[in-house]
């Protein structure tokens, strides 16, 4: 059980680092892609895809015109929709859809998409409610088509490798997990939610119902790859939160929760929106594991074993993204990642392979943070069972 739970993760990894060799990208027909939700994260997409002569990207639809435009200018030739249920009601020549609305809206449009019969590559966090994550797998499992979903910091190069180095056994059975992110507030300039009975319009990321939490909109990335590598079943989840600085919101902008695991292990993890100017302390994973502990530093990743007397070995990580790539539209290294998501989504597109990230655990990173936001808001620690299965 346990080789057969190694060798699994060990695969997982390697074919995380394997990404840029996975495709020979001019030999078949490209992959015809319709777009719904067109704003910033779209157009990260958009950049990417520019670079990627496995996909054509179609057809939009958003309904802001300023950001539609904006995105049709990404990609010359796309017909554009204000709404999506036309889009998918027209075109008949899309082979898959990529959901880039506001967290709410990730529900509908892809169960949308599977009644149609067509793949989708939706954006992290899957859904706000666990009720509407489990649609989505209903609906994907009926359609039989692949839901893939955009938790792109997998494979962020040292990521992947620590993953790889925890599932080969480096520092023993992962026992505790620390981990934060700290940084600066939410975009200003996103879309703007207008209630429809007082007419008033909020950005999205501030409201609970819009964003479903602070926490679900960042911090998720982080806590999906530490869940990945402890690998276990969440037992209780506690978490303390509130607005000490933007106080004229309803989404918190700090929150620190602590996750149990069935075998005792514990994951904490802290974020913060007003902590803008935090350097090298913005961003921190340590796994500390029975025989030792391992934590990225100065872009390698040191493991210090206590078989070795704690002494340090650091382990080198090589970013394959082409230079092609990097360096024109798309240069962050977050953009990286998701370039090598696309390949990974045409890969299981073309060759019916498992996605990376599967809908059901990206289901449980989501549900690990609503019994968080949960337990901050009632006060109280919360069981796995809280919240439907
Ligand atoms: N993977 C990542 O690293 C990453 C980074 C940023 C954002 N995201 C995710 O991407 C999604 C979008 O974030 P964003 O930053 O682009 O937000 P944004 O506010 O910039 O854009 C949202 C877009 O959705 C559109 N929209 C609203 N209602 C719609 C509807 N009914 N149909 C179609 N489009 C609709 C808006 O008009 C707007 O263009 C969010 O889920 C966010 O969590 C992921």
């Amino acid at each position: 059980m346990e080789t057969s739970r190694r060798s699994f993760l060990l695969t997982a990894g390697a074919s995380v680092l394997a990404a840029e060799s996975a495709l020979d990208a001019q030999s078949e027909k490209p992959i015809r892609l319709a777009m719904i939700g067109t704003g910033h994260r779209a157009w990260a997409h958009l950049a990417i895809l520019k670079s990627l002569p496995t996909f054509q990207v179609v057809a939009l639809a958003d309904p802001t015109p300023e950001f539609l435009d904006r995105a049709v200018g990404m990609a010359p030739g796309a017909k554009t929709y204000s709404d999506y249920k036309k889009l998918l009601a027209e075109r008949k020549d899309i082979d898959a859809v990529v959901v880039c609305t506001p967290n709410f809206l990730h529900a509908e449009p892809t169960i949308a998409a599977f009644e149609r019969g067509l793949a989708v590559l939706c954006e992290k966090p899957m859904a706000t409610k666990v009720e509407d994550a489990n649609r989505m797998i209903e609906a994907s499992r009926k359609a039989g088509k692949l839901l893939y979903i955009g938790f792109q910091k997998r494979l962020v190069p040292i990521t992947a490798k620590m993953q790889q180095l925890t599932a080969a056994g480096e520092i023993g059975k992962i026992q505790m997990v620390s981990g934060n992110l700290f940084r600066g507030d939410w975009n200003p300039n996103s879309w703007k939610y207008t209630d429809p009975k007082t007419g008033v319009s909020t950005n999205w990321r501030y409201l609970t119902f819009t964003e479903g939490s602070a926490l679900l909109e960042d911090g998720v990335h982080e806590i999906d790859c530490m869940n990945w590598m402890i690998n276990d079943r969440v037992a209780r989840v506690t978490a303390m939160g509130g607005n000490n600085v933007y106080k004229n919101r309803e989404t918190a902008d700090h929150i620190s929760a602590i996750i149990e695991y069935a075998s005792g292990v514990k994951l904490s993890f802290e974020l913060c929106l007003f902590g803008a100017n935090s350097g090298v302390h913005s961003r921190r994973m340590v796994l500390i594991g029975s025989d030792g502990v391992m934590y990225p530093e100065n872009g390698k990743i040191a493991v210090r074993s206590s078989k070795r007397g704690g002494e340090a070995r650091y382990v080198e990580v090589q970013d394959n993204t082409p230079k092609s790539v990097v360096g024109k539209e798309v240069g962050s290294a977050q953009d990286n990642e998701t370039y090598k998501q696309y390949l990974l989504f045409a890969e299981s597109l073309r060759a019916n392979k498992p996605p990376l990230v599967g809908p059901e655990s990206a289901k449980d990173t989501i549900k690990i943070i609503l019994l968080a936001e949960k337990s901050f808001r009632e006060r109280r620690v919360l069981n796995w069972n809280d919240l439907p299965a």
